[in-house]
């Protein structure tokens, strides 16, 4: 028997699918990589984006509370973990979910690591996997526990820095900026180290994990859009994503716009939380 359509409702929309680099429109290129073109035209705000990488990175763009946007990523097993129990988590994400990543670094300003993430995998938070420009380096590492030769610490001539508390001894190599805050209710506020840092004339802010450091942004309404990569992948035990206080009823869940790409094996989910995110007392442009 032939399903009637009319009961059935719409079909499910199709996902955005993220169009290829190789497919990437270029009139003139004018480098061996498009990425670093089109990372370009992604500062140039009023030149509109090609056909296809608007839906992705076009919220991207600009924050619509102040002057800064502030975006958070976390790569997930389809069981929600962002590692295994011993910690584990390179990589989760498939290549392309990968480039996603780097292709995120090299159009913000900085890229902001908890110390738990700086220490347990030593990432040097660098564009390597696409052509385009150096973002600076933040690790949050209240208690000065990151060792002078973390990889993030090496000097690539990107500003490096390190945010801590007063009084705090760290060990972070010369050339690093330190930062000191204050603690309030136990944590530095998210507001009070996006502050700290478009004070540093940071202005489009990656905050790449972990998922403590990320929970922590998403209470404090300090995210602008959040990128979840869903890899097809099953962890078992182990690291959790984001953590937040518990609700009594799943009713009570906020829910947010979202946007969905597919990215080879990974879905990113694009959630766009710009109706919670509070304002940091920047000084909006205007246009
Ligand atoms: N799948 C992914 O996308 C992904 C991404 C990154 C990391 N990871 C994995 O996640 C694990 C590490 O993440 P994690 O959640 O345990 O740690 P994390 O978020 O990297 O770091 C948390 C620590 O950073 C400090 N911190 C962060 N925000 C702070 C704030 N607002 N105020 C004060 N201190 C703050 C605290 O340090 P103190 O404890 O010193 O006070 C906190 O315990 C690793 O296994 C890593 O492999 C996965």
């Amino acid at each position: 028997m032939m399903a009637d359509s009319r009961l059935l409702g719409p079909p499910y929309r199709v996902f955005d699918f993220y169009v290829p680099i190789t497919n990437f429109p270029l009139s003139k290129p004018s480098s061996s990589d498009p990425w670093e073109d089109f990372s370009n035209v992604f500062r140039r705000e009023h030149q509109p984006l090609p056909q296809g990488w608007a839906d992705v990175f076009g919220p991207l763009r600009k924050g619509t509370v102040d002057d800064c946007l502030i975006v958070g990523q976390l790569g997930l097993s389809l069981d929600g973990r962002v590692a295994t129990e011993s910690g584990h988590s390179k990589y989760i994400n498939g290549p392309a979910g990968l480039v996603h990543l780097h292709r995120l670094r090299s159009l913000v300003d900085v890229v902001v690591v908890g110390v738990g993430t700086a220490i347990a995998d030593d990432p040097q938070l660098t564009v390597r996997r696409v052509s385009g420009p150096q973002p600076a380096r933040v690790v949050i590492d209240p208690k000065g526990r990151l060792c002078a030769d973390a990889r993030m610490f090496a000097d690539n001539g990107v500003r490096r820095l390190l945010i801590t508390e007063e009084r705090t001894r760290c060990t972070a190599p010369a050339g690093v900026e330190v930062i000191t805050l204050p603690k309030i209710d136990g944590q530095f506020a998210p507001s009070a180290i996006l502050a700290a840092l478009a004070g540093c004339g940071m202005r489009r802010m990656l905050i790449e994990g972990g998922a403590d450091t990320i929970s922590r942004f998403l209470v404090a309404g300090c995210l602008d859009r959040l990128h979840v990569m869903v890899a097809p992948i099953i962890l078992g035990n182990g690291g959790p994503g984001i953590v937040l206080p518990s609700l009594d009823r799943a009713d009570q869940a906020p829910r947010m716009p979202v946007r969905v790409h597919k990215i080879d094996d990974d879905v990113l989910f694009d959630c766009d939380l710009s109706a919670q995110r509070v304002a940091l007392g920047i000084a909006k442009k205007s246009t």
